[in-house]
């Protein structure tokens, strides 16, 4: 067993006005108890139209809830119209940025040169980025899911010191997992957790790569996560689909029971 606590999160993507957030993150808040927090962070990643709306809520109520951004712009500011800077959400309190998700490399451009300066960008606001790697189903059926999520690693973390790597969450999402139904069986995604692991053993030390939490994407839902969290290596879970209705974000946050 390790000693890296549970971290659950769940990436809303663009679903919820900010109204719709606060119904949200109250009814999830409602079904969790003060015990649920000792065994498992939980953080919530609604749009940026919602993220100041949901952070008077969690503040003014007192919840153990962090606050996630979905996607920041990497540089500090200027003339970027439209875009989010990380000390912005910095000053939101927001805890948790995800960062090189599969839709934002595929739809939005975001490279590996890209997704590297916003790791930096958000390291240097002191906020935790959510690194997300995975490779698509041609790569994995042409043998190069391996290279290609250590590649992504390697890349992404590329010039970050090694001391700040351990504040790193890496999420492995096969892209053929998300929004599919058809999750990856909990065996290679330990399998792939633990190449990430060694990957980040490989620029760091064990000291450090033994506290970066990996967390697992794609079709999680409160039916396979406890299978998941079974297996070492996996430490948590990016949740899209299911993070939406608040009683299987909860019954996620809940897996031991
Ligand atoms: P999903 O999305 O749970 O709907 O598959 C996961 C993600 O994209 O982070």
């Amino acid at each position: 067993m390790s000693d890296r606590k549970a971290l659950m999160m769940g990436n809303w993507k663009m679903h919820a006005n900010h109204l719709e957030a606060i119904q949200m993150v109250q009814k999830l808040s409602y079904r969790l108890e003060s015990a649920d927090f000792e065994q498992v962070d939980l953080v919530v990643a609604p749009p940026f139209t919602a993220l100041r709306s949901v952070q008077l809520l969690i503040d003014t109520d007192k919840m153990r809830l962090g606050l996630g951004a979905q996607n920041v712009d990497w540089h500090s500011e200027g003339a970027f119209t439209g875009e989010i800077s990380a000390a912005m959400l910095a000053k939101l309190d927001v805890s948790h940025v995800i960062v090189g998700h599969s839709e934002r490399r595929q739809h939005f451009g975001d490279t590996d040169e890209i997704v590297a300066k916003k790791v930096k960008a958000v390291l240097e606001s002191e906020m935790t980025p959510v690194l997300c790697v995975g490779e698509s189903l041609e790569q994995r059926e042409a043998g190069q899911a391996e290279s290609h999520v250590v590649g992504q690693v390697n890349a992404a973390l590329k010039g970050v010191d090694p001391t700040s790597v351990s504040g790193v969450v890496v999420a492995y999402e096969p892209i053929w997992a998300i929004g599919t139904g058809r999750n990856a069986l909990p065996e290679d995604a330990a399998l792939m957790a633990g190449i990430i692991r060694e990957t980040i053993l490989e620029m760091s030390t064990s000291e450090i790569s033994g506290k970066v939490r990996i967390l697992y994407g794609g079709s999680v839902n409160p039916g396979n996560i406890k299978e998941l969290m079974a297996k070492e290596h996996i430490d948590g879970a990016l949740v899209g689909g299911a993070s939406l209705d608040p009683d299987k974000m909860a019954a996620i946050v809940r897996y031991r029971i």
